[in-house]
């Protein structure tokens, strides 16, 4: 097992091919694409394609999707990523938490770690979260862990809101 980051209650590490059905719990689940249409990974397929590609990325490059563990039962219960995003020239981080999960500070925890890490330890200048103005759990998360409202646009169609922070 590869870990990239610990926070006080989580383990952010590199996914494996058992990880396969957690994927699949998380990216079918509609409650969690409510707000991230496009990122749908809706079969099985799809998500085995997809883990396939998170294990030989991390041969190459230090952006990727990682899976959400809890430290004290190993539970994957979500999804985070740094990616290069074409459409905001820049680096991004997005975040998916189990419905069961939401409301337990979870979010906020991992996404300030993960922006530290990216910021600290990979060097890159700005991290942008982009979120659907109605997303209020994804807004008041970004808020939690330091981020500040840059402006607000269109992502994909919808109305968004960007946030972000510098190095
Ligand atoms: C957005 C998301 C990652 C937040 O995860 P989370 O672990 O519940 O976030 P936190 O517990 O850190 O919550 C942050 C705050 O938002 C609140 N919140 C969480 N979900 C909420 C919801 N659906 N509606 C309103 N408020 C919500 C929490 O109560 C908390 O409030 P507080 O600061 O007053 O305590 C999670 O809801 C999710 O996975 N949503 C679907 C995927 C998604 O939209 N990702 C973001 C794309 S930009």
């Amino acid at each position: 097992m590869n870990i990239i980051i610990e926070t006080d209650r989580l383990v952010i590490r590199e996914f494996e091919e058992d990880d396969l059905l957690s994927l699949y719990k998380i990216e079918s689940d509609p409650r969690i694409v409510e707000f991230i249409p496009w990122s749908k990974l809706s079969t099985l397929n799809e998500c085995n394609r997809k883990i396939k590609k998170y294990i030989s990325d991390y041969k190459r490059y230090k952006l990727n999707s990682w899976a959400v563990t809890i430290k004290e039962t190993s539970e994957v219960i979500g999804i985070t990523q740094l990616v290069y995003s074409n459409k905001i020239k820049g680096v991004e981080i997005g975040t998916k938490i189990l419905p069961e999960y939401w409301s337990m500070g979870y979010a906020s925890e991992l996404s300030k770690a993960v922006v530290r890490y990216g910021l600290y330890e990979l060097g890159i200048d700005e991290i942008t979260a982009v979120t659907d103005v109605n997303n209020a759990g994804a807004i008041k998360s970004l808020i939690n862990m330091g981020m500040t409202l840059k402006k607000y646009g269109y992502y994909n169609g919808a109305e968004a809101a960007f946030y972000s922070l510098k190095r």
